[in-house]
């Protein structure tokens, strides 16, 4: 899948300023849409929590060009979810946040390009971290 780079990296600019405050919408928008998922997050500390998840988009998005380094991180950040309890299903829900959180980010540079981009690069990602996932599991 070709990943529409310059959009994924332009658009990432544009929330760069306020990224906690994206991360605070991102997991009220997740825990509010599906509260089955936000048992699973009982016993984290969702300030670090929040830290971590823009950081792994950040490089993940930034090193998009560098294949081999992004795919194995993503592999490996997979694996760790196993024991997170980030069931297969969730994938899409947690897609669906982080589309919903850009949206109200973005307003009206939220063009159907743009969500295509970002459709496309979720689901690249979600690839990676779930094969991750499958080797762990066996
Ligand atoms: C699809 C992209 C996702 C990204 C980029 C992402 C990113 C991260 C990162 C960076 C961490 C910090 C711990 C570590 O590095 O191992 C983490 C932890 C976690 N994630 Fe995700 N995640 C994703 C999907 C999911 C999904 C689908 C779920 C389940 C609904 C989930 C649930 C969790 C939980 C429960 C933790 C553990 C927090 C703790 O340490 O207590 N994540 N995630």
């Amino acid at each position: 899948m070709a990943l529409q780079v310059e959009v994924l990296q332009e658009t990432f600019q544009q929330i760069k300023e306020r990224t906690d405050e994206f991360a605070i919408s991102f997991y009220e928008n997740l825990f509010h849409d599906y509260p089955q998922i936000q048992p699973l997050f009982a016993r984290t500390n969702m300030i670090e929590q929040r830290k971590h998840l823009i950081r792994a988009l950040m490089l993940t998005i930034e090193n998009i060009r560098d294949t081999e380094t992004v795919n194995d991180a993503l592999k490996q950040l997979g694996e760790r979810h196993v024991q997170y309890g980030a069931l297969k299903e969730y994938y899409p829900d947690f897609c669906a946040a982080l589309l919903k959180t850009f949206e109200l980010y973005l307003g009206e540079n939220w063009t159907a390009e743009v969500k295509q981009a970002w459709i496309d690069a979720f689901a690249a990602i979600s690839q990676l971290m779930l094969k991750g996932a499958e080797k762990k599991a066996g």
